[in-house]
């Protein structure tokens, strides 16, 4: 197994299921054996909520890694992350309200694109992935994101208004690229796929032509265990592990993992 893989789950549109994927292929990646952090990087903090950290209740968030000093990540990161309550599941980072106003105390900081990629250097030999739940906007903490990235993973909802700010998040890619040692290593995850629509596999269809191998081999399907995983405050493998979404989770972490070895 190679080093770390950091994987962000991004696209700027909103409900396009980047939490939902963050939190299902981290519990999938836990399941099949790899060491998994799951942070979750949204000022919304959706997927902190749903596991049931409630971030006003928390000392220690990752909001504490942007305010802090360099010597201070290590021990930043031992209070930070909620040690997995069993075998086979993730490790969790949560959010905090307030990150939503980094973009202003960080604005005249230097370097402050790359302030997550410093931060996650004591976290690299203690995980095979760390799965990063991206805000649905472009700003100083996407870009943190996709800074410390080895993998994107872009959730695109398979219907048609979708795909219409679609190129925003590929011209933030592009933008970085421009600047970045190394290019940003994407790709595209269909989501909330309803193969009873004509619609939606027209969609398909269209993503497969237009991003060919860029497209995950894996579908994510329309399943309601998803929200009943949400109001449960679980995920999907402890709903039901023979479920669809289940099983196309699994195929996903398989695919990653495979490209990953
Ligand atoms: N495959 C799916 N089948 C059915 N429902 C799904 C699926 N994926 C996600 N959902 C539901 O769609 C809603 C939006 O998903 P999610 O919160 O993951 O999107 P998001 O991109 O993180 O949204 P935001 O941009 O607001 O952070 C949630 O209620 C979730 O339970
Ligand atoms: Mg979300």
């Amino acid at each position: 197994m190679a080093a770390v893989q950091v994987i962000a789950v991004a696209n700027q549109k909103g409900g396009v299921g980047k939490t939902t994927t963050s939190l299902s292929l981290g519990a999938a990646l836990a399941l099949a054996g790899h060491k998994t952090l799951v942070m979750d990087l949204d000022p919304h903090a959706c997927a902190s909520i749903h596991l049931a950290y409630y971030p006003e209740n928390l000392e220690y968030t990752v909001l504490d890694i942007f305010q802090a000093e360099k010597a201070d990540y290590a021990g930043l990161w031992e209070k930070i992350v909620h040690p997995a309550e069993r075998q086979g599941f993730f490790d969790f980072a949560a959010a905090h309200i307030r990150l939503s106003e980094l973009e202003m105390d960080l604005k005249s900081r230097v370097g402050r694109g790359a302030i997550l990629t410093e931060a996650l250097a004591p976290l690299r030999e203690r995980y095979d992935y760390i799965v990063i739940d991206c805000p649905p906007h472009v700003g100083v903490l996407l870009v943190n994101a996709l800074v410390a990235a080895d993998l994107v993973i872009i959730p695109i909802q398979t219907d048609f208004l979708a795909l219409h700010g679609l190129r925003l998040i590929f011209d933030t890619i592009r933008t970085l690229n421009r600047v970045l040692p190394r290019p940003i290593h994407f790709r595209a995850l269909a989501t909330m796929f309803d193969r009873r629509a004509g619609a939606c596999r027209r969609v398909l269809n269209l993503l497969r032509k237009k991003l060919g191998p860029r497209l995950c081999d894996t579908v994510i399907n329309l399943d309601t265990n998803f929200r009943e995983a949400s109001a449960k405050g679980k995920v999907i493998y402890e709903i039901d592990p023979s479920s669809r979404g289940a099983v196309e989770y699994t195929l996903l972490a398989k695919e990653i993992a495979d490209e990953n070895a």
